[in-house]
């Protein structure tokens, strides 16, 4: 593999000099490569892809060899850009299966694998996973995993016990081993209070402009599909151009005006 522009201590240094991470999904080497010659920070290879190249509702039918080869799809498109892989729906049900399963996402080509959820197996996984030199992505807030659980696609945090739990949940996952977090659809103000409160960066989406950075779905960035959520913007229709749309979105988030 060639020298990665990005990795995980540049990351956290640039939450400790204040400036905003830019990352992005991609599912495909065409997307991959354009999000590279950009400069974006990172690339996430999401379970998304269930619902935007699979036309699926939602993305519990996402597999663990889909992951694979659109993981091995974005690694040759972007040779140099962190690549975080989604663990999908009960791929890390028990830690021998985070372990077979997450080995598989890196041996593919991810430099860090996301899983969804807090509590006391999520941390010991994380922390077996962190213990092998597998770096871990934690993601709380909205997890579209337990869609069914929650109800629906809502925004979580919104009462004191929830926000409560929320930050709870981030300093375990933390202290674990976890190497970022990404935290959807949260309130502003408990996302500011988590991205404060850890060291690790805090990587929002619809979760306001004060997390360490911001990932978007690329569908939703240049305005394509169904539902677009209502925290997304269409960086396409003012610029006319992929590349210039996505140099727009990291522009827009180093300076803090994206998320509005
Ligand atoms: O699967 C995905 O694309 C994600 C982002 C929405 C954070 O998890």
């Amino acid at each position: 593999m060639k020298t990665l522009i990005n990795t995980i201590p540049k990351l956290q240094a640039l939450k400790a000099q204040g400036e905003k991470i830019a990352c992005m999904t991609a599912y495909d080497a065409s997307f991959a490569s354009v999000l590279a010659q950009v400069g974006m920070d990172m690339i996430l290879v999401g379970d998304s892809l269930g619902m935007v190249t699979q036309g699926y509702p939602n993305t519990l039918s996402v597999s663990v060899e889909d992951m694979i080869y659109h993981t091995q799809a974005v690694r040759r498109g972007a040779p140099t850009q962190v690549v975080i892989s989604d663990l999908p729906f009960m791929s890390y049900s028990d830690e021998q299966a985070a372990k077979t399963n997450a080995t598989r996402l890196m041996q593919a080509g991810a430099n860090m694998v996301k899983l969804e959820g807090g509590g006391t197996d999520i941390d010991a996984t994380v922390s077996s996973l962190t213990r092998w030199g597998i770096p871990v992505c934690a993601h709380l807030g909205l997890t579209p995993q337990s869609v069914h659980t929650l109800g629906g696609y809502k925004v979580q945090g919104k009462t004191a016990h929830e926000a409560e739990q929320i930050l709870t949940d981030a300093n375990a996952l933390e202290e674990a081993g976890a190497a970022l977090l990404v935290l959807e659809c949260v309130p502003a103000a408990l996302a500011k209070t988590v991205s404060d409160t850890l060291s690790i960066p805090v990587i929002g989406i619809g979760a306001g402009v004060d997390c360490d950075g911001q990932v978007l779905v690329i569908y939703d960035a240049l305005g394509i599909g169904e539902y677009i959520p209502s925290f997304a913007h269409n960086f396409l229709a003012e610029t006319n151009a992929v590349d210039k749309a996505l140099s727009a979105y990291i522009r827009a988030v180093k300076d803090k005006t994206f998320p509005t």
